[in-house]
């Protein structure tokens, strides 16, 4: 059992309690490498932002998951070496099963999602009441969620969205012990957010509201918050990629959200994009680059100025360190 306060590690509660009472969303940066995650730590450092790094079942098998609680503790021992001593939460984001959680707990993770929110309502309960139960034990805390996101959230996907459904957070909160809980209000996963040409995407506030008016206070989370920043991909499109129609969330309605009981932000399509418009840049003004420093550099670069940004002035997470 390696405890993620060994590592030095902090679970959500207290970073809750600041955003929610404070006006602002903490951000929850996805990673899947090391460049992502030095990004991250260099940006949230200098912003003086706490920060959930946080890491999808996907991601768990892509990079080893002992290798990800090493690199989690070395972003605790970078950030301090800046002199920056950040809290910094690592987090399973969209765990599928209470074995995935159970093992993730046991390995350095100091919170958890369980998202049984493709499940019946009763079987939602049953399985978010059984991890928090674990969870808590060790002190993680727990996201569970209500009502579905369209697109595709590791194995699962939605064609539609089912928004979440105010009258029954009150009751699965209470049930389940949840200490944090997403809900769907119109966003979903990936860069195709919105149809072009159907005028500004709108969130569903009212929803948003409703669940704010039955549980006060109670910390909110909303996924499939990237904004799909639009010179990105034209970069991309510029430089032999092709994304088409791809839009996301205005960041004026991130503002809004962050400002309400939403007390953390999930991005990652972001800086997939800003990543991936950099390699491609520097690889087509330099096609005799093969070596992954050359191309990788710039892409971090580019994650660091995208993070410091959206910490700023979208979030508001900046200097709340
Ligand atoms: O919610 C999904 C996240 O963007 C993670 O995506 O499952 O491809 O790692 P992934
Ligand atoms: P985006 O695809 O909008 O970045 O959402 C990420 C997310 O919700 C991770 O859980
Ligand atoms: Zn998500």
């Amino acid at each position: 059992m390696v405890n993620y306060k060994d590592l030095g590690l902090v679970n959500t509660r207290e970073m809750f309690r600041a955003a929610v009472s404070g006006g602002y969303a903490i951000p929850a940066y996805n990673f899947n490498n090391m460049e992502q995650l030095q990004a991250i730590v260099i940006a949230c450092a200098q912003t003086r932002s706490p920060v959930i790094v946080q890491v999808s079942k996907g991601a768990r098998e892509y990079a080893n998951e002992t290798l990800l609680r090493y690199l989690a503790l070395g972003a605790v021992k970078m950030s301090e070496d800046m002199g920056e001593r950040i809290p910094i939460a690592l987090h399973l984001d969209h765990g599928d099963s209470y074995e995935l959680c159970v093992s993730c707990i046991e390995n350095g993770f100091s919170s958890v999602m369980i998202d049984g929110s493709h499940l019946p309502y009763e079987k939602n309960v049953e399985l978010t009441t059984r991890v928090v139960e674990y969870a808590h034990r060790y002190d993680v805390t727990v996201e569970g969620e209500l009502g579905v996101l369209a697109g595709i959230e590791d194995e699962v996907s939605s064609e539609v969205t089912h928004y979440t459904k105010p009258e029954e957070v009150e009751d699965f909160v209470k049930k389940t012990g949840v200490d944090s809980l997403a809900i769907s209000i119109g966003t979903s996963h990936g860069a195709y957010k919105f149809k072009p040409g159907a005028g500004v995407p709108e969130l569903r506030f009212d929803i948003l509201e409703e669940v704010e008016r039955r549980i006060p206070g109670f910390p909110i989370v909303l996924h499939g918050a990237s904004s799909v920043v639009q010179e990105y991909v034209e970069t991309i499109n510029r430089y032999g990629g092709k994304i088409e129609d791809a839009l996301g969330v205005p960041e004026e309605q991130l503002r809004r959200a962050a400002a309400s009981a939403v007390c953390k932000i999930n991005i990652d399509s972001d800086g997939r994009l800003a990543m991936t418009a950099r390699i491609r840049e520097a690889l087509a003004k330099d096609p005799s680059n093969f070596d992954p420093r050359k191309y990788l550099a710039p892409a971090r670069t580019e994650l660091i100025k995208m993070i410091k940004q959206k910490n700023t002035s979208v979030l508001g997470s900046s200097g709340k360190a």
